[in-house]
């Protein structure tokens, strides 16, 4: 099974935020899962789940995949990052280079340093568009996750995704300024702001993803140092009623449901 790049896990980014739910390391089935989650819970330094303890998650090595379950109301079902609807073939338009997505990127960008990479959704349809991509996640929970479901569709599929997809865990603040050489293009997508009015139709996935990251509110600290490293552009995705990131895009591009706003930085 391939592996992707990771560096020293850092700690649960949020884990110290008032409210931040407590998460643990648990297993199903009786095969390897119980070895794998110990290792797992040392990589992320969490506690694996004992029945005295009592966490608000877990995420749950399974002999399918890694899951993460809410310990609070288990009716709401496991998440897990699931790649099995991606069309894979070469001229699918999930893997169109004349969607808005790839036109934000820009004709010429070979490279793209997807900074805020989450469950690698988008970072993943880079790599299929044939973009050499890096994709930077600081919450190692989330990177996990992610990881896993890359794992799994890399083997289904039989692709050598770790050729065209490089996984980096991290804070992006820090670690855009010291890739050499400095990136084309940097994307940014930030948790979107949340609604006032809390909508029942917020998927779980997104509703445990905030719980695990909060929401992302240096933002634009990371907008600012995207683009004095970009050599081309950076491109931001933005809810499409929200204001832009940064006041001055120099141009953007109407996605479904979202905006696609580029800061050119060629200097
Ligand atoms: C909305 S999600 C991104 C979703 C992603 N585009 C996808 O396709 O799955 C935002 C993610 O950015 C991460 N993030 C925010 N700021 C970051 C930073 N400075 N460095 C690394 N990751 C960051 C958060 O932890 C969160 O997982």
């Amino acid at each position: 099974m391939p592996t992707f790049l990771s560096h020293r896990p850092l700690p649960v980014p949020g884990a110290s935020r008032p409210g931040a739910p407590t998460l643990a390391v648990s297993a199903t089935g009786d095969g390897s899962e119980k070895a794998d989650a110990e290792e797992l819970a040392r990589g992320l330094a969490l506690p694996v789940m004992t029945t005295e303890t009592d966490f608000d998650l877990l995420l749950v090595v399974t002999p399918e995949r890694l899951e993460l379950r809410d310990n609070r109301d288990p009716r709401l079902g496991p998440v897990w990052v699931d790649f099995s609807h991606f069309d894979l073939r070469p001229y699918s338009a999930h893997l169109s280079r004349r969607q808005p997505l790839a036109r934000a990127l820009g004709k010429k960008a070979q490279a793209v340093v997807d900074a805020t990479a989450g469950y690698c959704q988008d970072a993943l349809l880079f790599a299929l568009m044939g973009y050499h991509t890096t994709a930077i996640e600081r919450s190692p929970v989330v990177m996990a996750l992610a990881r896993d479901g890359l794992q799994r569709l890399a083997a289904r599929a039989g692709i050598a995704l770790e050729k065209h997809l490089h996984l980096v865990e991290g804070d992006a603040r820090l670690l855009l300024t010291s890739l050499k050489p400095p990136p084309e293009v940097i994307y940014l997508d930030p948790m979107f702001p949340p609604k006032r009015k809390k909508s029942a139709a917020v998927k779980k996935e997104m509703r445990l993803l905030r719980e695990l990251v909060g929401d992302d509110p240096d933002a634009r600290e990371l907008l600012e140092i995207s683009r004095r490293v970009a050599l081309d552009r950076v491109v931001v995705k933005r809810p499409d009623d929200a204001v832009p990131l940064a006041p001055d895009p120099s141009m953007s591009i109407a996605g479904k449901l979202v905006r696609y706003d580029v800061y050119l930085t060629r200097r």
